[in-house]
């Protein structure tokens, strides 16, 4: 495989890559899912290694990533804080600028996941990554931080182009819809959705109580993003309305607009969630759809984001979702890191 244009980019948000970008890695995902395990890919990535920073617990991301460079031909290696001796605020230790500069003589690239409660204020788990970026010289990847999750937003349009049969999702509605949850989820995977399904010119209903709010500066993207592409985009703060008309229904937990504000706290978040009790996605809400889709970017919370007819119903396609984090990620590494 030739060094194609991506090659050495990071991708922090799909936002920072065009439209043009995305769909070359969406194409090359379908290409390498339909000839999975071919020699030719083993080649793209052979001898070198990817390195995986999590500060996060994952299931998908984490395995998912592994299975993308052994089928790459690459070897994936697993980094905790714990097993670096990196400066934070609270301890002296090695600078992001030195250890991004040193990562990059050994690895190909870098992963890094840093979510809600290891950081200090909204914005900080993004800022850590756009300062990886700044001193490495491989692409530094996403792996979903407080703000973005551009592996999880790819593979949501890759399992929507895949179950409607078509590339072009213009004119279908997209409800990104709150639900209650024991999980005091971050925005990143809500955000990401938003931002790239408006992108591709869908209709995008946003239902959430008040209070739940995410980050204006991302809606107001959103809500340009549509502008744009001749679409509607609407807010509404009620748990049925929404499901009206809704092709897609992604029903999800996020924690409150005031989650950061004396630090996080977990417990009182989820307490604050598990109030509101009608925002969950069940079968009766769905028979209000002309047959939505569901989707859910996982790990799912059962019985109080949504429930089990649903996530396990004919509709669901939460798991061809998950599996395309496989594909699409080997897409982005191949691209972005293959010579
Ligand atoms: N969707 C997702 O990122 O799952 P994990 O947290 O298990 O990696």
């Amino acid at each position: 495989m030739a060094k194609s244009k991506l090659y050495g980019k990071d991708l922090i948000c799909t936002r920072d890559w065009s439209v043009e970008e995305l769909n070359m890695a969406l194409d090359l995902a379908v290409e390498m899912k339909k000839k999975r395990f071919s020699k030719d890919h083993r080649k793209i990535l052979e001898g070198r290694t990817f390195l995986m920073f999590f500060y996060n617990p994952s299931v998908r991301t984490r395995q998912s990533f592994e299975a993308a460079a052994t089928e790459l031909g690459a070897h994936a290696q697993f980094l905790e804080p714990k097993s670096m001796r990196l400066k934070t605020s609270k301890s002296a230790g090695e600078t992001i600028e030195d250890a991004a500069r040193v990562m990059s003589r050994y690895g190909c690239g870098i992963g890094v996941r840093i979510l809600e409660d290891k950081i200090d204020a909204y914005g900080d788990g993004d800022a850590l990554l756009v300062e990886y970026a700044k001193y490495a010289d491989v692409p530094i990847i996403n792996m979903a931080d407080d703000r973005f999750h551009p592996c999880q937003g790819l593979a949501d349009v890759m399992g929507l182009r895949q179950h409607f049969g078509s590339s072009d999702l213009k004119g279908k509605k997209l409800l990104q819809i709150w639900s209650h949850g024991a999980l005091a989820r971050s925005w990143c995977s809500v955000q990401e959705s938003l931002l790239i399904n408006s992108r591709f010119g869908m209709d995008v209903t946003l239902a959430y109580p008040e209070g739940y709010d995410l980050d204006p500066e991302v809606v107001n993207q959103v809500r340009a993003n549509c502008a744009k592409e001749g679409a509607r985009f609407e807010i509404v703060h009620d748990a049925v309305a929404g499901y009206e008309g809704a092709d897609v229904v992604y029903a999800r937990n996020w924690m409150s607009s005031v989650a950061y504000d004396n630090g996080f706290d977990k417990q009182a978040e989820v307490e604050k969630a598990l109030g509101f009790s009608k925002w969950i996605c069940d079968e009766e809400k769905m028979e209000q759809t002309p047959n939505a889709l569901f989707i859910h970017p996982m790990p799912v919370d059962r019985g109080n984001e949504v429930t089990d007819e649903v996530a396990s119903g004919p509709r669901s396609i939460m798991y061809d979702v998950a599996e395309n984090r496989l594909h699409v990620q080997k897409a982005v590494m191949a691209l972005t890191m293959g010579e």
